[in-house]
């Protein structure tokens, strides 16, 4: 004990005043780290004219600025800060080894603005998140994906007959398929009229979701003020889409379960994950109002999330084999030897298809349709590296830019399925492409398995009867598709038969 005039000092005293010299000394010197680089920016508005928009070619505007800044670059959005990481390396460092904190999503009021809060894929980081993730994960594990496998065989069959009868509009065949395949999974639903419907609603919104999960490109939400300016204001074209956009999302929402509930009371409905999930007891902590409210919430993310991502990757499928008819040969000779010519394709037979699985990979690599995945927001002050990370700073990676480097992919550009292949089994030490397609840290993609599971199915099966052939080549009794560049032309009436 130190006695000075009339105070005595104890060691505890020294203690916590060192403790607090050495606080504001590290706070101190967080606040004075600089941000990663980036353009400079104008006063105010920062870097919103640097930032590439929805128009002009975003992806190699964002790999030009990774070229020039490096693989963090901070830009600034009226104040707020957004990230684009184009490497493996900060994308895992950031969102992955540290997901503790930068698992939260956009704080945008377009979010409340359009009642949209509902997919679990756009909600806060948090408890509500949490529990939905926990539902979800119940029915989409590995193990509970083989559940599916029949409903997915059967929607591959039904897919290809459909196609053996009029090819004329294979994109939207393809949505209709996947979405009933997802609808009998999840709601036991069949009827093909309300499957119709509920793609005739997403139509009404097909942006909405995109602008809450992406970056944004609205003033909206980095300026939250705006969400006060009337409808008629000038740029505010957005408040006046708010009513669409909102019985959009609410149909979204309430169609899926509202057709499950019909089809349960006119016995017409299979036993699906929703009839699950109203069996068993409630969400831990929430009454039955609630708990219903979950259930619509997870089942209707299901077809919210899966059916536009399945079809994409599809519609993919078919562009690289018409494009490379090699690869299409060497997978028909492998499934020709596996399956023959007597059945359909099964799950069962994946594990003794590598080429195809290894085709599967590289449709998810080659052309991917999200480039930049979904935004992670940040919750606390960070440091990486030299930089200070802001609490409240968006991420995002450059997704387009991982799968494009050629020294971990070599000849990006091309379809090449055998990059994957080792001696002639999957290579587990290949780059793989699932690592960032499907999203990273405690927000990666929870469908995966399944999406997984039901292409490569689809793949099978439509390799099995069809040649695919590049737009115009098409011969015999097959007609081209006008939209997707590709035609089909069935390979023998024998194997027609089988499904
Ligand atoms: C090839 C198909 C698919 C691709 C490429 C894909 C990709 C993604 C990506 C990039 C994310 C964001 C991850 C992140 O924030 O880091 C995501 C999230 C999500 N996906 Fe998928 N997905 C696919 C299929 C599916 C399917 C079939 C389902 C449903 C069965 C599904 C359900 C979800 C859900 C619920 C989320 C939100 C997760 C969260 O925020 O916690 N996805 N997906």
């Amino acid at each position: 004990m130190l006695q000075v005039g009339s105070y005595s000092i104890g060691l505890s005293d020294v203690s916590v005043a060192l403790a607090v010299c050495l606080l504001f000394v590290w706070v101190h010197r967080l606040n004075s780290r600089a941000l990663p680089p980036g353009p400079r920016g104008l006063p105010l508005v920062g870097n919103i004219f640097d930032i590439p928009s929805k128009g002009s070619n975003v992806v190699n505007a964002y790999r030009e600025l990774a070229v020039k800044y490096g693989d963090v670059v901070a830009l600034n959005r009226c104040g707020q800060t957004l990230l684009v990481l184009s490497s493996a390396t900060a994308a895992m460092d950031l969102l992955d080894k540290r997901s503790a904190i930068y698992s939260d999503r956009t704080a945008s009021p377009l979010v409340e603005l359009a009642d949209s809060g509902w997919p679990f894929s756009i909600k806060r980081y948090g408890d509500e998140w949490r529990r939905c993730r926990r539902l979800f994960w119940q029915y989409f594990n590995p193990n509970a994906v083989v559940s599916y496998h029949s409903i997915q065989q059967h929607h591959a069959q039904d897919f290809v007959r459909r196609l053996l009868r009029d090819q004329n509009e294979v994109g939207d065949e393809a949505r209709l398929s996947i979405t009933r395949a997802v609808f009998m999974a999840t709601h036991g639903v069949q009827d093909e009229e309300i499957a119709r419907e509920y793609l005739r609603i997403g139509h009404t919104v097909p942006d909405v979701f995109m602008e809450l999960a992406g970056p944004g490109t609205l003033l909206v939400h980095f300026l939250p003020w705006l969400r006060h300016v009337p409808s008629w204001f000038p740029g505010a074209r957005w408040k006046r889409e708010l009513p669409r956009w909102r019985s959009g999302m609410i149909g979204l929402l309430e169609q899926p379960f509202r057709a499950g509930m019909e089809a349960m009371t006119k016995g017409d409905a299979r036993a699906c994950i929703m009839t699950r999930m109203l069996d068993a007891s409630p969400v831990e902590g929430v009454d039955a109002d609630e708990n219903i409210h979950f259930i619509k919430q997870v089942t209707s993310q299901v077809l919210g999330a899966g059916v536009d991502t399945m079809t994409e990757t599809l519609l993919n499928f078919f562009r690289a084999m018409a494009l490379y008819p090699d690869v299409q040969r060497r997978a028909q000779a492998e499934l020709d030897a596996v399956v023959g010519t007597e059945r359909p394709p099964e799950h069962a037979d994946k594990p003794a298809l590598p080429y195809l699985r290894a085709v599967y990979k590289e449709c998810l690599r080659w052309n991917t349709f999200i480039p930049f995945g979904l935004v992670h927001r940040c919750q606390e002050e960070d440091v990486y590296r030299e930089w200070r990370i802001p609490k409240g700073s968006l991420l995002m990676v450059n997704v387009w830019m991982l799968l494009n480097d050629p020294s971990v992919f070599p000849d990006p550009e091309s379809f090449r399925p055998e990059r994957f292949l080792g001696e002639s089994e999957l290579s587990d030490d290949a780059a793989n492409p699932e690592l960032f397609v499907f999203g990273f840290g405690r927000r990666i993609c929870p469908g995966r398995h399944f999406a997984q599971d039901l292409l490569i199915v689809y793949f099978a099966t439509i390799l099995h009867i069809f040649d695919i052939l590049p737009e115009g080549n098409a011969s015999g009794s097959s007609s081209a598709s006008s939209t997707i560049g590709f035609s089909l032309r069935s390979r023998s009436k024998a194997q027609e038969t089988l499904i």
